[in-house]
């Protein structure tokens, strides 16, 4: 098995991809936070982007670990999964997870779910489709953690996005959202909408890669409710 650790990988400048796309049973390896995580991806074209494990997932798990964030029975909503990589971190680290994403990704990602988390571990994992603007109101309000990784890079995703955060959140919310600045100008915009409602904070950059990883809380009074 060749197995990636997550923080030399963060610290390369750049590095071979283990998966192949084209093969379902193909995985990735990783070592995050002690665990070794199996991660398959999905072949299908069609998926789009959620068919990789982006380096802006590996960011907020290495942040995770750096910073030994833990989340024993904390209530995590991660919006726009991918391969649910994220999430299943933060499940192995005591939270209580929904993994979303649109319809057509969630097979891969209850896939990676049953790979990497033991049975005892699963009533803590749900995974459901949640389109940003669109399913929000499906979800409560009361998360802990709402995280999500390159999910900024359309300029007309940003609104639903924003309607979506400001729906699942409430004061005592945070949000960790980490981005690869390459669209600089359309990720500086997100962000830029966003702290206009949440309390935004740089709190790591990891530069070799690009990305940086943001530390968001709802500004109060905040205007969100206008919006929903
Ligand atoms: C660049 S990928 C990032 C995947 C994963 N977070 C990662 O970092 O590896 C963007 C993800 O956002 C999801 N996505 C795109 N538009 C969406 C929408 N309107 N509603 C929900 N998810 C969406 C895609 O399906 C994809 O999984």
């Amino acid at each position: 098995m060749s197995e990636t650790n997550v923080r030399e990988l963060m610290e390369r400048t750049s590095h071979k991809r283990i998966h192949n796309d084209c093969d379902f049973t193909r995985k990735n390896y990783y070592l995050v936070c002690g665990f070794h995580l199996e991660i398959g991806v999905c072949p299908l074209s069609t998926l789009g982007f959620g068919t990789t494990v982006w380096d802006a997932a590996l960011a907020l798990c290495q942040y995770f670990e750096t910073e030994g964030i833990t989340f024993p029975d904390k209530k995590v909503i991660e919006l726009g999964a991918g391969t649910g990589i994220l999430s299943i971190l933060v499940a192995l680290l005591g939270g209580d997870v929904t993994i979303t994403d649109q319809p057509t990704l969630l097979r891969q990602i209850e896939r990676n779910v049953s790979f990497n988390i033991p049975s005892s571990f699963k009533s803590r994992v749900k995974v459901c489709a949640l389109s940003w603007g669109r399913d929000h109101t499906l979800f409560p309000s009361d998360y802990d953690y709402i995280l999500g990784s390159d999910i900024i890079y359309s300029f007309d995703a940003i609104p639903l996005i924003l309607q979506t955060l400001l729906h699942l959140s409430n004061e005592n919310t945070v949000v960790y959202f980490a981005s690869r600045m390459d669209y600089a100008q359309t990720v500086g915009y997100g962000y830029m909408i966003m702290s206009q409602y949440f309390k935004t904070e740089l709190v790591c950059r990891y530069k070799v890669k690009d990305i940086n990883v943001y530390k968001m809380v709802r500004k109060t009074p905040t205007p969100g409710d206008l919006i929903e």
